[in-house]
């Protein structure tokens, strides 16, 4: 199969976590007879530097020519701190988001045997988690109208969706839930926002049409609260872009490192690849940055071109790699990998599965390939 690629790999450790994905790509491109072709493209801090934007008009070119997006992460302080800051590079990714329609954001979260132990959450709390969140990524308050008052002693930001924009992602989240354990959770609030009851409304309506599927609400406040008390009660979350953002980072903490979470961003004509994380600017360069968050978004850009066995293989290689505890500092302080070894790690594992089934105790810290 041959494919097209649009690498935009960002700001911060962006750059870094996204070689690897690459490395990744390119041995399973090699092992299963695939060509992957790669366009890189500036995005965010890095494209307001160099053209004072942060998604120049080439990058949405390339983009929209591509059949998939790799995203890395963006982000700079210079602009956090900067409230007077005019462009922003997060404005580079919404805006590609909206311009790509890319309006459901994917993100799944399961826990992985081998770093349990590791969660600052009890074992026999989350152990068995596995839920996915259908986030609206292309609506609600990140894009309402935003209004500072002239005297600057008063600011809004509107919050506001249509039915069209809440059928389109309930309807993936209902068949989503058909291929699981056949249960929706919409998160919202509905005691207080109009905007939730529109949801609720067409939510319920939606799943007449789905009467396999158990739909049940959660108050987001309440939804917080579960997603720690009790992760195992949830299958497939539905909710909007704001309350998604924050309850995906929320979770990331069952998982054991927000390091580990990928998610996919699909939209009719366009998809979008990219970890859960953010730019992580004091890791920036050290080649410390856990790199699998992004290289399970490659497995699940691969997925969504139905090369499921190559994606299989890619999660069966990080499992492999937290088996043998070759991870980044973020999951064990001790750690001495870094973030190049886990990528080599994937690769080899990719090649040569046999050598570290047998050879189980023989890796060497700090080397990327068995003894
Ligand atoms: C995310 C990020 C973005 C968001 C930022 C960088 C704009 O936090 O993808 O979750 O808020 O959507
Ligand atoms: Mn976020």
């Amino acid at each position: 199969m041959n494919i097209k690629i649009a690498l935009l790999s960002g700001d911060g450790i962006g750059p870094e976590v996204t070689a690897e994905s690459v490395k990744v790509l390119e041995a399973i491109a090699e092992k299963y007879g695939h060509k992957f072709k790669f366009t890189s493209a500036d995005v965010g801090a890095v494209a307001i530097d160099k053209t004072g934007n942060p998604l120049p008009d080439k990058t949405l070119e390339i983009c929209a020519n591509a059949d998939a997006i790799l995203f890395g992460s963006i982000g700079d302080p210079k602009y956090d701190n900067n409230p007077k800051a005019k462009v922003r590079p997060e404005q580079g990714l919404l805006k590609l988001r909206k311009s790509m329609g890319l309006f459901a954001n994917i993100r799944p979260l399961t826990t992985y045997d081998a770093l349990i132990g590791k969660s600052n959450l009890k074992e026999q709390v989350i152990k068995g988690t596995d839920f996915v969140i259908y986030r609206e990524l292309t609506g609600g308050i990140y894009f309402g109208d935003k209004v500072l008052s002239t005297d600057g002693k008063s600011a809004s930001d509107n919050c506001s969706y249509s039915t069209d924009e809440i059928d389109r992602i309930a309807h993936l989240a209902f068949k989503a839930a058909l291929k699981r354990r056949k249960k929706l959770t919409l998160i919202d609030k509905a005691n207080v926002l109009e905007t939730s009851r529109l949801w609720r409304k067409h939510v319920t309506a939606l799943s007449k049409s789905y009467p396999e599927v158990a739909l049940d609400f959660l108050f987001v406040d309440n939804a917080a609260m579960q997603i720690i008390l009790n992760p195992r009660q949830f299958d497939v979350i539905l909710t909007e872009n704001m309350f998604g953002d924050i309850i995906s980072d929320e979770a990331s903490v069952i998982a054991g490192s927000i390091g580990l979470l990928a998610s996919a961003s699909i939209g009719k004509n366009a998809a979008l690849f990219e970890p859960i994380h953010g730019s992580y600017p004091q890791a920036k360069g050290k080649n410390i940055a856990n790199p699998i968050a992004s290289i399970l978004s490659a497995a699940m850009l691969l997925e969504h071109l139905n090369l499921f066995k190559e994606a299989q293989n890619i999660k069966d290689a990080v499992n492999k790699s937290l088996d043998m505890k070759v991870c980044t500092s973020d999951i064990n302080s001790e750690s001495l990998f870094k973030t190049d070894d886990i990528g080599a790690f994937i690769v080899d594992y990719i090649n040569y599965p046999e050598d570290y089934n047998l050879k189980h105790n023989n890796i060497k810290i700090g080397q990327s390939t068995i003894i």
